[in-house]
């Protein structure tokens, strides 16, 4: 990102989220990047969303700020246990208890037919599982409904020689999910650069 562009945009993060980045920082949790909040922010401006499901909670930062930036109720999924304790204790302080429900938990093994349906799914997990969450979340999308996911781009690496097998492992499976996510049926789907790569993938209307 060039000085000059960064120059441009304001800092968004409000006093209770400039406390939450600095803590992330501070304990090495990995959050959403500035720009790419700055991007949900608008999306949610415009979309109005009266529910959200998010998957990956971490300490609650980007789920706070989506309820700020909304109106919306939020359902947040976490299976760090020491996590989703963080993020319960954030969220109260914050005073968004009534709009916001933690589910502590795997994404992948809980019943999803205690969700309703929602008008955005954030996907910020496991990345090597973005397929499966995708498989398991969409139903629950209504038409015309958003499926957001970071880190598409991880960190820039798949312009870099990588040695590590396991990273090369990841970038594979994050390539697979954005060759699925483009390629899937149904969904009008673009990647942004913006934050660590975002895709937002617009659900259409019957089978189309
Ligand atoms: C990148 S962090 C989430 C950051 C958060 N969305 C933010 O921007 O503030 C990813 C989180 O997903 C959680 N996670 C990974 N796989 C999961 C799964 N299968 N079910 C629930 N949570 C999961 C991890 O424990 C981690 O805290």
């Amino acid at each position: 990102m060039t000085k000059y562009f960064s120059s441009l945009n304001q800092d968004i993060n409000l006093p209770v989220l400039k406390e939450l980045r600095k803590k992330a920082v501070e304990d090495d949790v990995p959050i959403i990047q500035e720009d790419g909040l700055r991007f949900i922010r608008q999306l949610l401006t415009i979309k109005k969303p009266k529910r959200i499901l998010e998957i990956g909670t971490a300490i609650g930062y980007s789920t706070i700020a989506m309820a700020l930036f909304s109106d919306a109720f939020i359902t947040t999924v976490e299976r760090d246990e020491m996590r989703a304790n963080e993020a319960k204790m954030n969220i109260e302080e914050a005073g968004l208890s009534d709009r916001i429900q933690l589910i502590k938990g795997d994404a992948l093994e809980i019943d999803i037919t205690q969700f309703k349906a929602v008008d955005i799914l954030f996907i910020d997990a496991a990345k090597a599982q973005n397929i499966k969450f995708f498989e398991q979340y969409q139903s629950l999308v209504k038409e015309g409904g958003l499926i957001i996911t970071d880190n598409l781009l991880f960190h820039g690496l798949f312009d870099e020689e990588v040695d590590s097998r396991n990273v090369r492992q990841l970038l594979r499976k994050i390539n697979d999910f954005n060759e699925y996510i483009l390629d899937r049926k149904g969904y009008d789907t673009v990647i942004y650069e913006i934050g660590d790569g975002m895709s937002v993938s617009i659900k259409k209307g019957g089978n189309r």
